[in-house]
């Protein structure tokens, strides 16, 4: 097989990746894609920084066997704690490796938001690493974050474009860090599900930023500066699990848009 149309191998830490899938399948549809989620060990977001960082390993090491040409980190999470483990394991292969977090941090960083907010898992605003990632670019951007852990299990249980949900939204949100934002990044890969009541919130006073089509944006422009874009007419897709129930089936359709075939994988 060409080296261009080996798969690009993306992982998370169980379905919610599946969004950012998703877009990379809109904007790339010849590309082969390989998705592994950890549905096992989910969630990461309140895991130690060295049990993610040892599962972020492991799931790499499955995908650069499984000869991935590229390795996309499609978890907040993943990327806060282990982005540069992954990187180096990659680098090995020569394998570029893309994150949620530094395509959305560069376009902040060079946009007129001048007071920018971020809601994300506890893991992920712990680690300030959009703070960091933006002020490193720009340090006339102030970012104020916000941890919002309960929306995860919110939208997991299908309470999202609910009561619940809104009640959860409304007081996460009126919280007093994000009172002067100028835009809001969603830094959580469940949370384009709630993109629309998070607009209605605040009723086009401010950005809200769409993650998924961010990232695979520069995704596409990357594969095709380095010349690694595969035209592929008939593109496979293989989508693994550790753990499957039908909590986690349901799920999968919700984030990707459509049914998929989902095959369990003891890679532990
Ligand atoms: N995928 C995670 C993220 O984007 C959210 C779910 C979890 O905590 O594992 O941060």
């Amino acid at each position: 097989m060409k080296e261009e149309d080996q798969p690009i191998g993306i992982f998370d830490s169980g379905m919610g990746g599946l969004t950012i899938a998703r877009e990379i399948k809109r904007l790339l549809p010849n590309e082969s894609l390989i998705y592994f989620g950890d549905s096992k060990h989910l969630p990461y977001g309140d895991k130690s920084k060295e049990v993610i960082i040892e599962y972020s390993n492991h799931i790499t090491r499955f995908l650069l066997e499984k000869g991935c040409k590229a390795i996309v980190i499609a978890c907040n999470t993943a990327t806060s704690n282990a982005l540069n483990e992954v990187k180096s394991l990659a680098k090995e292969k020569n394998v570029p490796v893309y994150d949620v977090i530094s395509p959305v941090a560069e376009k902040m960083a060079f946009t007129f938001n001048q007071n920018v907010g971020v809601i994300g898992t506890k893991s992920t605003i712990a680690s300030h690493i959009y703070k960091k990632s933006i002020r490193k670019l720009n340090r006339h951007i102030e970012v104020q974050e916000l941890a919002t852990p309960l929306l995860v299990p919110v939208i997991e249980e299908g309470f999202n474009n609910h009561d619940i949900s809104d009640v959860v939204l409304k007081t996460y949100l009126n919280n007093k860090k994000l009172q002067n934002i100028d835009s809001l990044i969603l830094g959580c890969t469940h949370y384009p599900l709630i993109l629309n009541e998070v607009k209605h919130f605040y009723q086009n006073k401010i950005q809200v930023i769409d993650s998924p089509l961010i990232v695979a944006n520069y995704i596409k422009q990357d594969l095709e500066k380095k010349r690694r874009t595969s035209y592929n007419a008939k593109p496979a897709y293989e989508f693994y699990v550790s753990d499957l129930t039908p909590t986690f089936a349901k799920l999968a359709k919700k984030f990707f848009g459509t049914n998929i075939n989902l095959k369990v994988l003891n890679i532990f």
